[in-house]
This record gives C-alpha cells, sequence and structure tokens, in this order.
C-alpha cells in the first residue's frame, strides 16, 4: 500500500488524475472502475482537458461505476448516470456500449446486480479503480458491517451517508435509502486502486482505514487487503 500527501486538494486530485492518464496511455483498452461525488469532480475535469488535448482517448474503454441509487433512472437529475453523462461522458468519445452503471430501475435489483457483476467478469475484470471515501468510511455504497467477501447486490444507505448526499435532492424529494453497489470483494479484485480522500472532514475515515485493523466497521480498511492500492490525500485529509 503506497500513501502519497500533496499539499491541497487540487495537487491530490491532478496526482490521481496523473495516475489514471499514465494508465489509459499505457494499456489504451483498459477497464475503469469509476466513483461519483464531489471528491473526484476535478478529476473528471482534468480528463475532459486531456482528452480535449489529445493526451487519451475513451474509444477503447470500459468503464463500471460504482454504484447507483436504487429507483433512480438515467433522466433523474440526482442520479449517478446522469452524473457521469454531465461530468465526463458527454465531453469524451467513450461509446455508450461501454459504459456501465448499474440500472437503479431494474425490476429485479437482485437480478441486476448478478448481471452488473457477470458483465465485470466478461470485461476482463477491473483494471484501474478510482474510488472516494465516506466520511463512515463506506468505498463505494459499501456501509459499515458489510462484509469484505460481498458482491454487487442492493445495499441499505446509512442516516450518515443520507445526509452527506442530501444536497443533491431538490427539497422536495426524498434521496433514495438504498443502492446498487458494487461489493468489498468486487473492489478488491481490481489490479490498482487509486483512492482519493481530501479535506479535514475525511481525516477520520482515513486514518481508521490506513492503520488498520482491517475490519468490516471500517469498510476503507479492507483497502489493506487488495493487491495494489495509493491512497491519494491532501495534507488535511492526512491529518498534517
Ligand atoms: P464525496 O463522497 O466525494 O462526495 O465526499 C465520497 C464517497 O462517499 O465515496
Amino acid at each position: 500500500m503506497e500513501v502519497i500527501v500533496k499539499p491541497t486538494a487540487e495537487a491530490a486530485s491532478a496526482h490521481a488524475h496523473d495516475l489514471l492518464v499514465a494508465h489509459m496511455q499505457r494499456s489504451p483498452a483498459t477497464v475503469l472502475g469509476l466513483p461519483t461525488g464531489a471528491t473526484p469532480l476535478p478529476v473528471y475535469e482534468r480528463l475532459v482537458a486531456s482528452f480535449r488535448a489529445g493526451l487519451i482517448t475513451f474509444r477503447t474503454t470500459t468503464t463500471f461505476n460504482l454504484d447507483e441509487y436504487l429507483g433512480l433512472g438515467t433522466q433523474h437529475a440526482a442520479s449517478y448516470a446522469s452524473y457521469m453523462k454531465r461530468v465526463l461522458f458527454d465531453h469524451v468519445d467513450c461509446p455508450p456500449s461501454q459504459r456501465h452503471i448499474p440500472d437503479g430501475l431494474a425490476k429485479d435489483p437482485q437480478q441486476e446486480a448478478l448481471a452488473y457483476e457477470a458483465a465485470i467478469l466478461a470485461a476482463g475484470g477491473i483494471d484501474f479503480m478510482l474510488l472516494g471515501l465516506g466520511h463512515n468510511g463506506h468505498i463505494g455504497f459499501n456501509e459499515p458491517g458489510s462484509d469484505f467477501a460481498s458482491r454487487t447486490r442492493l445495499v441499505d444507505l446509512t442516516p450518515s451517508t443520507l445526509a452527506a448526499n442530501k444536497s443533491y435532492f431538490a427539497q422536495d424529494q426524498s434521496p433514495p435509502k438504498q443502492a446498487i453497489s458494487m461489493g468489498i470483494g468486487t473492489i478488491l479484485e481490481a489490479q490498482t486502486i487509486v483512492i482519493l480522500a481530501t479535506g479535514a472532514s475525511k481525516a477520520e475515515a482515513v486514518v481508521r482505514s490506513l492503520a488498520g485493523p482491517a475490519t468490516p466497521a471500517v469498510p476503507g480498511s479492507a483497502l489493506h487487503l487488495a493487491r495494489n492500492v495509493i491512497f491519494v490525500l491532501d495534507r488535511a485529509s492526512a491529518g498534517s
């Protein structure tokens, strides 16, 4: 496990972007795992700029997002499908057939989760996973208590996660209390995992993930079991 601490959130985001770009240049036919949320926004901005500058192409890239809210379709502004279109897919050349996000409107979410796992397997597994870290230590929507062997499945969101994401929903909308999320076991199988955490509010989750022990009470601590993990932090999240 490697830990890189940059002076600012901007510098940490730039570093995560640079790792991803170097990987895409080395392996154009790559399979990426992608996160949503506030933390990766500067990474996506930089990726779009790198695409426009001709440094990378997504034409041969396959993507799998970590999660999607149950009950939200691609047209819903707070869905992760619409987030990904807004911040990345509308601006780059990744063919729609190569982008994967769990279908929040699936009639049978368990079946959708199984199909998602099968699609990851058929793509040869995830080569490079970019991850965020929740304030409660969650990775993807794997909340504390999630089994380290868990696979893509329907999950319940904790009150702290619902509170953290409330601002993405209009006042009269109640955020879904469930999501379809890659499991911790699914995430751990990625060849390389880059986890980006910025800001003082993440410091406790960072230290509990990094210091160990690996315990389901802190999903981020499962990363001790992955083969190649790089924590990219700013000083604030590193508590320094
Ligand atoms: P955030 O979410 O980037 O919006 O803080 C991170 C996460 O929940 O994984």
